[in-house]
């Protein structure tokens, strides 16, 4: 279905509702640095996601749990410099928000004062409530994530589908509802039937951003890397690569390598 869609100067969490409640879905990628961050921006995504999965792509790290406060914000910087029309979104890492709501609400204004971001996410339903209210309350806007949640891959032990287990999908709904009453504007649900994601899109009325989920959610979000290929290794069943540049660039790299010991380049024209 083919949706009139609203011209946005900048997209903000408001526009991202009224995407919703208009049909409209709604884009969402990772980006973690400028000249990144510049080409997904003019690209028209509405979101931009600092994830925490810059620990993975950027830092090499197994899990995203090594990456820290100093460290994301680093990156939101650099994206919000970059970002004229998307809304920037930044996760708060691992150990900056569940030992008390008071440690979480210094993370999310470091974040805001310091990278300028619109917008925080967090991993996690009821248990961390008490946090989401606090950041929510000092007027910063909060993402929810719900699933597969990276922080938490210790306690599940495998990066398998989450709640296909009746018990763990009426908490996951449950969790939704909370969040959404509580005030966030949008929810992540990473990897999980598409069929209960849709059912979690219908009963709230803020956006649901899958990614593994189906598309029965109100948007979409994926790590920039492995939409363009990058991580050619990375091989999960929701992914759609639109490049392959994992390839293109190791050949335009060897060829610079055969150039340079060759004597190719540089040539008398590109020289001074
Ligand atoms: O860190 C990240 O990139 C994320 C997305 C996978 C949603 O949280």
């Amino acid at each position: 279905m083919s949706v009139a869609k609203k011209e946005y100067k900048r997209v903000t969490v408001k526009s991202l509702v009224e995407m919703k409640q208009n049909g409209e879905k709604i884009s969402m990628l990772t980006s973690y640095d400028y000249s990144m961050a510049k080409i997904v921006d003019a690209a028209n995504v509405d979101v931009i996601l600092v994830g925490d999965s810059a620990s993975n792509v950027i830092a090499g790290h197994e899990t995203t749990l090594p990456i820290t406060l100093d460290q994301m914000i680093y990156h939101a910087s650099s994206v919000v410099r970059a970002a004229k029309r998307a809304l920037v979104v930044v996760d708060i890492p691992f150990g900056s928000y569940q030992s008390d709501s008071k440690e979480a609400l210094r993370s999310a204004i470091r974040i805001m004062k310091e990278s300028g971001a619109h917008a925080v996410k967090v991993e996690g339903g009821m248990e961390i409530k008490d946090s989401v209210k606090r950041i929510l309350q000092a007027g910063i806007p909060v993402m929810g994530h719900l699933g597969l949640t990276p922080q938490s891959i210790y306690k599940f032990g495998t990066y398998t589908v989450r709640a296909k287990e009746e018990r763990e999908a009426a908490k996951l709904k449950e969790d939704a509802k909370k969040l959404e009453e509580l005030g966030c504007f949008g929810i992540v649900l990473e990897k999980i039937p598409a069929k209960l994601a849709q059912e979690v899109a219908e009963s709230v009325s803020i956006p649901i951003i899958g990614i593994g989920a189906g598309g029965g959610v109100d948007g979409q979000v994926l790590v920039v890397h492995d939409l363009l290929g990058m991580t050619h290794e990375f091989n999960p069943r929701f992914l759609r690569r639109y490049m392959n540049l994992y390839e293109e660039m190791s050949n335009a790299i060897s060829k610079y390598v055969d150039d340079v010991k060759s004597r190719d380049f540089p040539s008398t024209e590109e020289q001074y």
